[in-house]
């Protein structure tokens, strides 16, 4: 029998996830579970590379969990934990920061765009992506499923093994990253030019997974639409009605090229009408989970059990890794 391809992914619980988040990473651990060793993490030690406020972590980490499971993550089927949890995370991190040059990390997009006009930057956020390397890494991870934000942090992972590999002899698998075709970057309602983010300080600009039907109807409604009337695909000229397409195709299933075709010669308001609703429908049963999954008190014991199995495979990696760069083990 061959072995079953190992898949690992992490998200930040850095407040409310958007239905980015969800298409672009969480649909895919959700339909990849079934066919990969599956590892999914909630990574609060990344979270902590800008402040925290503590009890606001707790109840975000929580929050997420759940928004794992209530999308599909069945823990019976893949390994949800916390990366705090599984000490292994830090060490590695580590080691793998002192092999990443100051370049490498002065070159990352999310690094410069985080810290833009910051008086004073942690160090924490600067070696971010080494310790993201780290979490790939101790798992072995043959695919990393994420949106495609996250292409150059994958790059980094893919070049830090190659180079302790080759250091001191072959120790990581090198991981692949594994994208959606519809959906890998969902843009901003307000700004087809810039990507749809959680952090945004305009709340109209993305969907949470949790707005009410409602907020998703007027949000929609108030998406910023050029001056046309075409509901056709075109990023360069036409980035908000290209993005509420892929919106919709990655929602309902249907292709680009066939919604453009029904939607022929109708306004921007009955295609806005039609986005909207696609999306409640899809958003209307996982809030309901969510909200059955926060009252039943189930988290804590999943979260325990998913520490557990990961930091075997975890602490198996490190070991192996600090054997080979010399660390003196008990
Ligand atoms: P984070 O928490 O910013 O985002 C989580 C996932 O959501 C994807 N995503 C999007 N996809 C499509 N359109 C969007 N507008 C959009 N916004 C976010 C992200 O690409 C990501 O897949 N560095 C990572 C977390 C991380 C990680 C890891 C990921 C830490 N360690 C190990 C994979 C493996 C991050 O900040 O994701």
């Amino acid at each position: 029998m061959t072995k079953q391809k190992r898949v690992l992914s992490g998200i930040q619980p850095s407040g409310l996830m958007t239905i980015g988040n969800y298409i672009g990473a969480i649909r895919q651990f959700v339909a990849m579970q079934h066919d990969y060793d599956s590892y999914f993490m909630i990574v609060d030690m990344h979270a902590i590379t800008v402040p925290q406020d503590p009890e606001k972590l707790r109840e975000q980490t929580e929050s997420l969990a759940a928004v794992y499971l209530a999308c599909g993550i069945d823990p019976e089927k893949a390994t949800l934990f916390l990366q705090s949890q599984v000490r292994a995370h830090a060490m590695l991190g580590w080691m793998m920061t002192t092999l990443t040059y100051m370049g490498e990390l002065e070159r990352m997009t999310q690094f410069k765009d985080k810290s833009a006009g910051k008086e004073s930057i942690g160090t924490g956020l600067f070696v971010y992506p080494s310790l993201m390397a780290a979490d790939i890494l101790l798992y072995d991870s043959d695919l990393v499923p994420v949106g495609d934000d996250q292409t150059q942090h994958l790059e980094l992972t893919r070049d830090l093994a190659h180079r302790f590999n080759q250091r001191y002899g072959d120790t990581f698998v090198v991981p692949e990253g594994h994208f959606t075709e519809v959906g890998a970057r969902i843009m901003s309602l307000v700004d087809g030019t810039k990507k749809m983010s959680k952090s945004d300080p305009n709340p109209n600009a993305f969907i949470s997974l949790l707005d009410e039907p409602d907020v998703i109807r007027k949000k929609v409604s108030r998406a910023t639409t050029d001056s046309g009337r075409e509901i056709v695909f075109d990023r360069e000229n036409k980035p908000e009605v290209s993005n509420l397409l892929e919106i919709l195709s990655a929602f309902s299933g249907q292709s680009i090229k066939a919604l453009e075709a029904q939607y022929e010669g109708q306004g921007y308001g009955a295609f806005k009408k039609d986005v909207a609703e696609a999306i409640v429908a899809t958003l209307a049963p996982i809030q309901e989970r969510y909200r059955d999954i926060r009252a039943s008190g189930e988290l804590h014991d999943v979260l325990k059990r998913g520490a557990e199995k990961a930091s075997v495979v975890a602490e198996a990696t490190l070991r192996r890794a600090m054997e080979r760069m010399g660390f003196v083990q008990p």
